[in-house]
C-alpha cells in the first residue's frame, strides 16, 4: 500500500474546525486524502452518516486552504483498513489534543496496523482548536448555544436552522 496516500476516519458527528485544520494540513502532507465518515460502532450518533458526509464535502468545499487532492468518503461496511486496502493507502491519520486522545487512538493505531500494515500518523492540533471536539458540539448545540465558533459554517448554519433535532 502506499504511503503516498492517507485516510482521516473519524465520526464526524458533527465536523469541526479541529477536524478541518487536520485535513487542511494532512492534505499537503500526502498525494491523496481520502476523509471517512466511519460507523463508530462504541458511539450513539446525533447525525446519520449520509448527513454528516453532506456537511463534511460541504465543510471543504468551503474552506479555501483544503488542496483539490481530497477525496470525502463514507464506510460502514466492515473494518476500516478494509476501506485502506481498497484505495491503496498506507496511512491512517488522526488528530491528538491531548494524552486522553493518545490513550484512545494508541490501541487502534497497534490493531490496524496488525491487521493490514498500516501506519497511524498522530497530528497535533493548532492551539487554537486543541478544546474543540465533536461532543463538547453535540452539547451546546442541544442546549441552544452558538457553535459557530466551533464549527465550519456549513455546519453552523445546518445546526443553527433547527436540524439538531435529528
Ligand atoms: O471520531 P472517532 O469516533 O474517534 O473515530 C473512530 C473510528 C470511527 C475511526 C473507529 O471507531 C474505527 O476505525 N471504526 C471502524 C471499525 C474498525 O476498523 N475497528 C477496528 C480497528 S480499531
Amino acid at each position: 500500500m502506499s504511503s503516498r496516500i492517507a485516510v482521516v476516519p473519524g465520526s464526524f458527528d458533527p465536523p469541526t474546525l479541529g477536524h478541518l485544520d487536520v485535513i487542511r494540513r494532512a492534505a499537503k502532507l500526502y498525494d491523496e486524502l481520502h476523509v471517512l465518515v466511519v460507523h463508530n460502532p462504541g458511539k450513539e450518533a446525533m447525525l446519520p452518516i449520509a448527513q454528516r458526509l453532506t456537511l463534511l464535502e460541504k465543510s471543504i468545499a468551503e474552506d479555501e486552504g483544503c488542496g483539490e487532492n481530497i477525496v470525502v468518503g463514507s464506510w460502514s461496511m466492515g473494518l476500516l483498513v478494509d476501506y485502506a486496502r481498497e484505495v491503496n493507502a498506507g496511512v491512517l491519520v488522526k488528530g491528538i489534543r491531548s494524552q486522553v486522545d493518545v490513550a484512545y487512538e494508541s490501541p487502534m493505531a497497534i490493531v490496524n496496523r496488525h491487521l493490514a500494515d498500516v501506519e497511524t500518523v498522530f497530528m497535533l492540533p493548532d492551539p487554537s482548536h486543541a478544546m474543540v471536539s465533536s461532543s463538547l458540539v453535540r452539547q451546546v448545540a442541544g442546549l441552544g448555544g452558538d457553535v459557530a465558533p466551533f464549527v465550519p459554517p456549513a455546519v453552523a448554519a445546518f445546526l443553527d436552522t433547527g436540524a439538531r433535532g435529528l
